[in-house]
């Protein structure tokens, strides 16, 4: 584990340096990773940088009124961008999972570099950590905020790149939350990926899947919240399924939830969860979203599996 205390003076110190007079936004997803590269950066520079969220269309139920809120009671200058037509529309047609990944990618950084040139900023800083960077590498899966580790110069989009967190595993990004004396709703949040529920939808993403997965990621949410999992959600397939609603036949939806344990996501092991929660969550899922006739638990450590689905 890292010196919080240390960590936190070399990184303002490191941070002033880089900047200098420039101008900087920080891109705020309201996971953990991005909201304390935000706060470091504002404790750096203050009024010289604006954190912005993207709203891609993608978040959880609730989640830019949360992030604005957060950062509103952090004291951050934040900028709120509706970027949700935009991002739907780079998925139309997309099935593949890396392709619809680095798809994402490029409207997140084309949309900061539009967000930058308005803003009259040099500097984009986002909470990229050393999970996604080696996965990102190894090639496992294009992780939406690695660029230059793979070869991609972050001037073709305008700016350079800041990334505080980058030697930097879960726990200890946690760690340095604590030690910023962030709130517990953000020190101890679990973590969300940056292409948020467009991982969660297998196949092509469109409006009407991200509100079926919406739905039942708050569900699951909601009934494993006791567990403490490192990470639960619910994950919605492209392939459909019989089943029976109101007396009738329907060829409907399903959805798989999945509930894992982890220290740094690098490992992850599928939680043993009682039966009484998952049947409540699939009775849940089944009688409150019309389309979905099926819910499954997935019982893959990862490897072989990996956390996300795509
Ligand atoms: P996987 O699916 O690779 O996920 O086992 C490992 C951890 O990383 C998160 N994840 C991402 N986070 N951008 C992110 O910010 C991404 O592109 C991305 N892909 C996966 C995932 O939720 C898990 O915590």
């Amino acid at each position: 584990m890292i010196d919080a205390t240390k960590f936190v003076e070399d990184s303002l110190e490191e941070i002033r340096k880089t900047v200098s007079k420039s101008g900087v936004i920080s891109a705020c997803s309201g996971g953990v990773d991005s909201t304390v590269t935000t706060f470091l950066v504002h404790k750096a520079l203050g009024e010289q940088m604006v954190a912005v969220f993207i709203d891609d269309g993608l978040r959880r139920e609730g989640e830019p009124e949360f992030v604005m809120r957060t950062l509103k009671n952090l004291g951050i200058r934040a900028k709120y961008v509706d970027a949700k037509k935009e991002f739907l529309d780079v998925f139309k047609g997309k099935t593949d999972a890396e392709e619809k990944r680095k798809a994402f990618r490029d409207k997140f950084y084309t949309t900061l570099g539009r967000v930058s040139k308005e803003e009259n900023v040099k500097f984009i800083a986002q909470g990229t950590i050393k999970a996604d960077v080696i996965e990102t590498v190894k090639g496992i899966k294009s992780q939406h905020n690695v660029l230059e580790q793979i070869g991609i110069d972050s001037k073709v989009y305008g700016y350079k790149i800041l990334e505080p967190l980058r030697e930097l595993f879960k726990p200890d990004v946690r760690k340095v939350a604590r030690e910023l004396g962030l709130p517990k709703e953000v020190s101890e949040r679990m973590p969300f990926p940056g292409p948020a529920l467009s991982l969660r939808v297998l196949g092509e993403v469109t409006p009407e899947k991200i509100s079926i997965v919406r739905k039942a990621t708050e569900i699951v949410e909601e009934e494993t919240k006791g567990l403490r999992a490192f990470q639960s959600f619910a994950v919605l397939h492209n392939d459909k399924a019989t089943g029976i609603k109101n007396g009738r036949r329907v060829y409907g939806n399903i959805v798989t939830i999945r509930i894992v344990d982890s220290e740094d996501a690098l490992k992850a092991k599928a939680k043993q969860v009682s039966y009484e929660i998952l049947m409540r969550v699939s009775e849940r899922i089944t009688g409150e979203i019309p389309s979905v006739v099926r819910c499954l638990y997935d019982i893959t450590d990862k490897p072989p599996a990996t956390i996300e689905f795509e």
